[in-house]
């Protein structure tokens, strides 16, 4: 992976929102892979300060919590909807979260449909969990998998409590691009900040292979860009 460390969340995000702006200036159609939570925050900000015409994007979000009441405001398709496709002016339509389009039972397979009906992703942005997670692929996830529905662990839960009411509220499955969907992009733009993701980061980029740290799987991709703050780059070699 190419290994940029950066002095905060602000400078990465101005170099993720660079390379999603080549893409769409060269594929003003393009697919992009879109995280949640709170690290890709400073990218989403970065480009839509460009005001770049995104209106042709189409975009895939990596996951999406299982139980949740529909239109709930910590669903990932609201979430999507209010940080993504507002704030950069996507297309509604072709903003597509996993399960959002009919029953739990087929949406894995619905959903790497519709993936390759796109023409797959050009550019996945991607978070790490502490856990070692990409998407909500948690330790033990094989590095074939596709879109499938998962269990979060309790660690993951924890981290994610600060967007609900308490430990309880936080949903207990979800549904994630597996590790293979992810590994099919062309290209990955995974950005970590903080002392909390060290090991991750390290792990991923120079760990051993394994699904123990689902993460380490990037290694098996030709095209990674990597954004960390010195803090998360701090487990580095
Ligand atoms: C979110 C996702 C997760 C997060 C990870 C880090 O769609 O797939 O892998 O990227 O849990 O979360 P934050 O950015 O909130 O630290």
């Amino acid at each position: 992976a190419e290994v940029v460390i950066v002095r905060d969340a602000e400078e990465a995000g101005v170099i993720a929102a660079d390379a999603i702006e080549r893409l769409v200036r060269a594929t003003p159609d393009a697919v992009l892979g879109l995280a949640t939570g709170s690290t890709p925050l400073t990218t989403w900000a970065a480009l839509a300060a460009r005001g770049l015409d995104l209106s042709r994007v189409r975009g895939f979000a990596l996951d999406e919590y299982v139980g949740l009441p529909p239109g709930h405001p910590e669903s990932y398709r609201a979430v999507i909807d209010r940080e993504v496709v507002a704030t950069l002016g996507l297309p509604p339509g072709l903003v597509h979260v996993p399960g959002d389009s009919g029953p739990i039972e087929t949406a894995g397979d619905d959903y790497e449909k519709a993936i390759h009906a796109a023409g797959g992703i050009d550019l996945q942005v991607l978070g790490i969990g502490r856990t070692g997670h990409i998407g909500f692929n948690e330790p033990g996830s094989s590095f074939a998998s596709l879109t499938r529905v998962k269990t979060l662990t309790e660690q993951t839960r924890r981290d994610n409590a600060r967007f609900f009411p308490s430990l309880d509220a936080v949903p207990t499955h979800c549904i994630t691009q597996g590790l293979g969907t992810i590994l099919r992009a062309r290209h990955l733009v995974l950005l970590a900040f903080g002392e909390g993701k060290a090991d991750a980061v390290a792990g991923a980029v120079e760990g051993p292979l394994t699904s123990s740290l689902p993460g380490s799987a990037i290694q098996l991709h030709p095209r990674v860009t990597v954004i960390v703050d010195e803090a998360a780059a701090s487990g580095l070699a």
